[in-house]
């Protein structure tokens, strides 16, 4: 059975994105170094067409394997803005992707394998589609918070990994401040550190009272 993932880049400080986000300022003030180890993979270099070289050790491996479980993946429309704007032609996704909105729009179909359908009718709808989509693969919720938030309290996230960067940034989009703590409750199933990054993965599930 496909699972339903989450994996976000986080601030030591506990930031998604800098302040100050937008289309023009994508991650907020300094919230792309919460993505720099990444930059530097092969990986992802591969799959952006960046052009050879990259590190290839357990980061990589990481990236890798990201990329080859994910068959579709959810978004929110603020995360969509930012990246409209900045992703190449060539959308870093080559899967299809449901994008949470109250705006009406046709599908939005790029090189490479991705399509952007936007979705109105909210997120059990979006993950259905994603799911079939998907197939035998995984779904991504790729983020922002609030869509993260929304399917944490609706108990529809098995996974959620979090890619914490040795960075402060004082202040922009925290994870959690929409989410009911009382919903869900983590055990950590993996650790992969270096000293760029440090992987944790947890499962996700509801708290025995
Ligand atoms: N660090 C990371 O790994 C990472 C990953 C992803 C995103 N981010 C950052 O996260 C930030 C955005 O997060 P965010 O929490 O502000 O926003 P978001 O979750 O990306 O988008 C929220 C918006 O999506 C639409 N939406 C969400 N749920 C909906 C529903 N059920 N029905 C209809 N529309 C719905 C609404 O937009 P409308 O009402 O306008 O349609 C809502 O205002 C960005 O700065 C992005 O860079 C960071």
């Amino acid at each position: 059975m496909s699972k339903v993932f989450v994996d976000l880049g986080i601030s030591l400080d506990g930031f998604i994105a800098g302040p100050n986000g937008g289309p023009t300022n994508p991650l907020g003030d300094g919230g792309l170094g919460i993505h720099a180890w990444m930059f530097a993979q092969q990986a992802f270099r591969d799959h952006l067409q960046l052009g050879p070289g990259g590190e290839t050790g357990a980061d990589n491996r990481y990236v890798e394997a990201l990329f080859a479980r994910t068959g579709a993946s959810i978004l929110g429309k603020r995360m969509f803005e930012e990246g409209e704007r900045s992703w190449p032609e060539e959308a870093p996704f080559r899967t299809p992707v449901f994008v949470l909105t109250r705006e009406v729009r046709t599908p939005w179909e790029r090189k490479g394998g991705t399509t952007f359908f936007f979705v109105n009718d909210g997120i059990q709808s979006a993950l259905r589609q994603a799911r079939h989509a998907a197939g035998a693969r995984d779904v991504r919720i790729s983020g922002g918070a609030r869509t993260v938030g929304q399917y944490l309290d609706a108990g529809l996230v098995d996974e959620l990994s979090q890619s914490v960067a040795p960075i402060l940034l004082g202040g922009g989009v925290r994870l959690f401040d929409a989410v009911d703590h009382r919903a869900v409750a983590f055990d950590l199933v993996e650790t992969i550190a270096s000293p760029a990054i440090t992987h944790l993965r947890y499962a996700v599930r509801r708290p025995t009272s």
